[in-house]
């Protein structure tokens, strides 16, 4: 992976005027997560450019200019420059798509090392004479493509593997053995910290977007390659493992190991695959699929009835997008103040101690995020927002549905105040500079740029643009809508234009320029509905 190639200088703001800016975030209840900050936004940047270019490398793009080259799937050798996302021109692979992975891992709590072996099945596009997978930090003791012993580099986080004979297009297997300490090997630039896999006093646990599963399984870590996952993870007793999809079975052996086999029953984004190893409390719930939490046991009993009331909501975002598209929902709650957010992990979303502080708010944004992000998945990330817009609205209709039209209101208002820049005027700041400083600081949520992609303007600005839809189209057409684009794509990869075009299928009258404009316009759009405009307009 190399730097991220970003058409947008980096943020550059008076630092008083961006806290107050963003302290008015951190005041919002109804942004768990990702806005709720009062430093100024993340700023993003991968591991450093890798120096050794792989045989076939096209030119690397000026880090100055925004990357413009489409998708390189069909041509041989492809993988070398990524899967095609502008935002992160390296990020994940070409030449190839990932059907199914087969983890088969031993953890040792002695020395926090991890090993074992992957098997991927894939399906070349192309004949490939070299390909790549994600792998940062691990060492790699073998390779064998579809059986044969395979020759392959380490270059920054590339395992570029190149098998004696080309692969043909169509299915091939690769089976990579390693082994290491997977904690900090993330490459720079996830959100979560130096790595995806977290250590802790109780186990570990993973957490990383928008890439970071490569911190600890060879992969193709980007979302545009979902698939399934089989993973078997040998730990030693007490230990217990919770993952995504099903438990098929806990099997006991010589030396008092246990190996926990999780399977998904959907594909996945690599990111979304849930890992927690600990000391479980399991607490199951009666809801419209089997749901099982599976909490630390040393949260208190205030803190885990944060979720008692998630059947209920699983209920009603049922009623909202219709059907849950996956067979299992429950939370991993862990101990762990760090890091302070939540993710969405596959069907079974990942919560830190210190994210619990969102209360409800993060419950139902994380299990909105299984129709929004974990089953309707985003293509490249610059459309973002269809995963955090549609997550920050769905807590948005659940207030709504559990407390009135009000509580909505009373959302829409406090994110419209924060977006527009009211909020920080009316805690002193100079109206004017804030006006000029607003597009700097909350970018449009339909292109955010490669180092804002979890700017509060792709929740709350995200959100705010579902409801200026919902306003334009009217309730019904706007519900219509929500479920006919959950199931429509389901399991599928989107962009803002499938969501544009199905939107105007389904609005009476054009809706297209009021998403262009609030998605992509600099400063907030008016809400004339509701007598709200930016500061200064
Ligand atoms: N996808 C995660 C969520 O919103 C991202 C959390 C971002 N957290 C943060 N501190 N920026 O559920
Ligand atoms: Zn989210």
């Amino acid at each position: 992976m190399t730097k991220p190639v970003s058409g947008r200088p980096l943020v550059r703001f008076p630092p008083g005027l961006a806290l107050a800016l963003l302290a008015t975030v951190a005041a919002c209840s109804s942004s768990p997560n990702g806005p709720v900050t009062t430093s100024p936004p993340v700023v993003t940047t991968l591991a450093a450019p890798t120096t050794v270019a792989p045989t076939t490398a096209a030119p690397t793009t000026s880090p100055s200019a925004p990357s413009t080259e489409p998708p390189t799937t069909a041509v041989p050798d492809a993988s070398v420059e990524g899967i095609g996302d502008p935002y992160y021109p390296s990020l994940g692979n070409g030449g190839y798509q990932v059907a199914r992975y087969q983890l088969d891992l031993a953890w040792d709590p002695s020395n926090g090392t991890l090993g074992g072996t992957a098997n991927l099945h894939a399906t070349a596009e192309t004949e490939l004479s070299a390909f790549h997978l994600d792998l940062t930090g691990m060492e790699v003791t073998g390779v064998e493509v579809d059986g044969a012993p395979a020759p392959f580099d380490r270059v920054g986080s590339e395992l570029i593997i190149s098998p004696a004979e080309p692969v043909a297009a169509g299915p091939f297997q690769v089976e990579v053995a390693y082994r290491g300490d997977p904690a900090g090997t993330t490459p720079e630039g996830s959100l979560f910290g130096p790595s995806s896999w977290h250590p802790d006093d109780d186990g570990a646990f993973v957490m990383g977007e928008p890439f970071g599963a490569s911190g600890w399984f060879p992969c193709n870590d980007h979302p545009a390659d979902k698939a399934q996952v089989r993973l078997q993870m040998r730990v030693p007793e007490p230990f217990a493992v919770a993952s995504s999809g099903v438990l098929e079975g806990v099997e006991r052996i010589d030396g008092g190991d246990r190996v926990f086999t999780w399977r998904t029953t959907r594909p996945l984004a690599p990111y979304m695959l849930a890992l927690g190893i600990g000391r479980w409390v399991e607490e199951e719930q009666q809801g419209p699929v089997p749901m099982v939490n599976y909490m630390d046991p040393d949260l208190t009993d205030d803190e885990t009835a944060l979720f008692d009331r998630q059947p209920e909501m699983l209920e009603r975002l049922v009623e909202l997008f219709g059907a849950y598209p996956f067979d299992s929902y429950g939370a991993l709650v862990l101990d762990d103040e760090t890091p302070q957010a939540a993710l969405e992990t596959q069907t079974l979303s990942t919560f830190s101690r210190a994210s619990l502080g969102f209360g409800s708010n993060v419950v139902v944004h994380e299990m909105a995020h299984q129709w929004f992000g974990d089953s309707v998945t985003l293509t490249t990330w610059q459309d973002i927002w269809l995963h955090e817009g549609f997550a920050t609205y769905s807590e948005w209709l659940w207030d709504e549905a559990d407390v009135g039209p009000d509580a909505l209101e009373a959302s829409v208002r406090f994110a419209y105040g924060v977006m527009g820049g009211a909020a920080a005027v009316a805690q002193g700041a100079d109206a004017e500079e804030v006006a000029e400083e607003l597009p700097n600081i909350f970018p449009p949520p339909g292109d955010p740029g490669p180092d804002q992609v979890f700017n509060p303007s792709v929740y709350l600005r995200g959100g705010l643009t579902l409801h200026a839809l919902r306003l334009e189209m009217g309730d019904e057409d706007f519900l219509r809508l929500l479920k006919s684009w959950a199931r429509r794509h389901r399991y599928g990869n989107v962009t803002t234009d499938d969501f544009i075009t199905l939107a105007s299928d389904i609005a009476a009258t054009p809706v297209d320029d009021v998403l262009e404009d609030w998605l992509f316009q600099p400063v907030v759009p008016p809400m004339p509905q509701l007598g709200l405009a930016p500061v200064g307009q």
